[in-house]
């Protein structure tokens, strides 16, 4: 039994679909709300949430394969629970900050849960994904409602990766030999501003998308209301406050481990566009 964290969410929700059409057996997929999840036929939809202990032991009981999206809930006790419960062997979704920007909180957070994971005798792949296209549905109600997109470092790529080529990387290590004791720095195939971001959306909405370069302080203002103040000035600095050339980096780890070339953001919006329209 694969055990699928974060099963509604951007690389869960591929996940599920690449698992289905390779046939990769028993699949359970995570939800806080198993009625509002939409999963492919023989998924066994679990629900429960990483906030209520109670509920980790018997999400895992029977699983041998976890794919864990990190910092959803205490991943200390997920994978004391998951070494309990006889997995053998975790996927984790981790971020490439952990080699850009070791010294950020939400990259601390997430090399230690690397460092948990491989000191816990279970078998481990960890997965660094760079930015993902998906960011831009931060963008979605603006441009439905046509409002300005107003966005720092507008002219800074980076090389944005699709949530289903993350999906897919992940799908090979969970279920193909080879894999165990690997960790893949992920990234799409090509840098993208969000100006060219901005511009791939309209080109494919058909109409103008208003957008403005906004300073570090408005953008610091909104993001705090989200994240808070130290996870904002984080997300700023990898976004364009303070990148490097290990962040800039395209890397062709997707297409070596999967086999197929990287998905180009363009795809991403043709994918999604019904969240913009
Ligand atoms: N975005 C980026 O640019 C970026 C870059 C590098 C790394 N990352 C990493 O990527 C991961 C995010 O992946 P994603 O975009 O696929 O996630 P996502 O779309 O944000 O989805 C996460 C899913 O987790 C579930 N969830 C949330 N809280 C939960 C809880 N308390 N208990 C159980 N399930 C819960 C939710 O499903 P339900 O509502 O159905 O419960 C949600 O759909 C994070 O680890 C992040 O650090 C992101």
């Amino acid at each position: 039994m694969i055990l699928v964290t974060g099963a509604t969410g951007n690389i869960g929700r591929s996940l599920l679909g690449e698992l289905h059409a390779h046939g990769a057996g028993p699949v359970r997929g995570l939800t806080r709300d198993a009625a509002r999840a939409s999963f492919p036929a023989g998924v066994e939809a679990w629900e429960g949430d990483f906030a209520d202990p109670a509920a980790l032991a018997p999400a895992l009981d029977g699983v041998r394969s976890l794919f864990l999206v990190s910092r959803l809930g205490p991943d200390a006790d997920i994978l004391e629970a998951a070494g309990r419960a006889g997995v053998e062997h975790v996927v984790l979704v981790s971020s490439i900050t952990v080699l850009t920007h070791p010294h950020l909180g939400p990259a601390r957070e997430n090399l230690a849960v690397e460092r948990l994971l491989e000191d816990s005798g279970m078998a481990w792949t960890v997965l660094r994904p760079t930015q993902f296209a998906s960011n831009t549905l931060w963008w979605a109600a603006s441009i439905r409602e046509r409002r300005t997109v107003r966005v720092p470092y507008a002219d800074t790529g980076l090389p944005t990766i699709h949530p289903a080529d993350i999906a897919a990387v992940a799908r090979v290590a969970l279920t193909e030999p080879g894999h165990r004791g690997r960790a893949y720095a992920l990234t799409g195939p090509e840098r993208v501003t969000p100006r060219q971001q901005a511009a791939a959306i309209a080109a494919a909405l058909g109409r103008e998308v208003p957008f403005a370069e906004t300073g570090r302080e408005e953008a610091h203002r909104q993001l705090s209301a989200a994240l808070g103040a130290e996870a904002a000035d984080a997300v700023l600095d990898v976004t364009g406050g303070d990148v490097n050339d290990e962040l800039l980096a395209v890397r062709d780890t997707v297409g070596k481990v999967t086999g197929a070339a990287a998905r180009p953001f363009h795809r991403w919006v043709a994918e999604n566009l019904a969240a913009f329209r």
